[in-house]
């Protein structure tokens, strides 16, 4: 356990040589009212969780992976933000890591081309009363990575820092940067809203203005992405010219 002097994410942070999932361990710290910036890093996750209950793979010592506990003074109608600025914060801090240029795709993986660098698993739970309670944001970067130290599947659609910046990175100085990149973007949130968020978000888009397939568990369609909402929402143009907005989903590009 070790303290950051400086502002609330990070104050407490939990290193773990090993654990499950440090989604699941913060979630059970937050249960216990752990304070808000609470950090879990671990150096390897046995069960690391992706989204659509997927498993998050990352050999022992080669990827960041932290999960972060959020008590945001945003009302639960913006709560399909909060992915988005996260996803901000993690590029902003890869890039002042490392210099690669990381760009978002709808709603927040962070890529470089058609390349994943990096997951987010963004947690909600609400009070009783259906409030925002608190918010676990898991946050999976791959950092030095060789190819071919991902797995079989994932080798033509992985990255990591290491790999695109042909350098070594320090995972402590990623991590370090990312902790003061998610104070800001979320002091940022809090005090001004979306608007600034959403804009530096458009900037590092690689999902709008391109033909992309929409998957929610009800549907897939395919489309151009057109717009970011004000509420974080994905809006795309069908080619017979539909419009349709989404919320929630995963997007992939159409175009290879
Ligand atoms: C995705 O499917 O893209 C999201 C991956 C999120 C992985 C991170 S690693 C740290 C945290 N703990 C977990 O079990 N998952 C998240």
């Amino acid at each position: 356990r070790l303290e950051r002097q400086d502002g609330r994410i990070g104050r407490v942070v939990f290193y773990l040589p090993e654990v499950d999932s440090t989604n699941r361990l913060l979630a059970n710290l937050a249960g216990r009212r752990a304070e808000a910036g609470t950090v879990v890093v671990a150096d390897h996750q046995t069960a690391g969780r992706g989204k659509e209950e997927r498993v998050w793979y990352s050999a022992p010592g080669t990827g960041l992976s932290l999960s972060v506990l959020l008590r945001p003074r945003i009302s639960i109608e913006c709560m399909s933000q909060a992915t988005l600025v996260i996803a901000v914060a993690v590029a902003d801090a890869i890039e002042a890591a490392s210099g690669v240029a990381a760009e978002i795709k709808w709603p927040n993986d962070i890529m470089v081309g058609e390349r994943k660098l990096c997951g987010i698993l963004c947690e909600l739970v609400t009070t009783p009363d259906g409030d925002v309670d608190h918010i676990i944001a898991g946050i999976g970067i791959n950092v030095s990575q060789t190819p071919d130290q991902f797995p079989d599947g994932l080798r033509s659609i992985a990255t990591s820092i290491e790999a695109e910046a042909k350098r070594a990175v320090d995972r402590q100085t990623v991590l370090g940067l990312l902790l003061d990149r998610l104070e800001h973007r979320l002091a940022q949130w809090e005090r001004d809203g979306f608007q600034p968020i959403r804009r530096d978000w458009i900037r590092r888009s690689c999902t709008l203005g391109r033909p992309i397939i929409v998957t929610t568990p009800q549907e897939r369609r395919s489309g151009t992405a057109i717009a970011l909402g004000d509420d974080g929402s994905l809006s795309i143009r069908t080619e017979e010219g539909s419009i349709h907005n989404y919320i929630f989903g995963e997007t992939c590009s159409s175009s290879v």
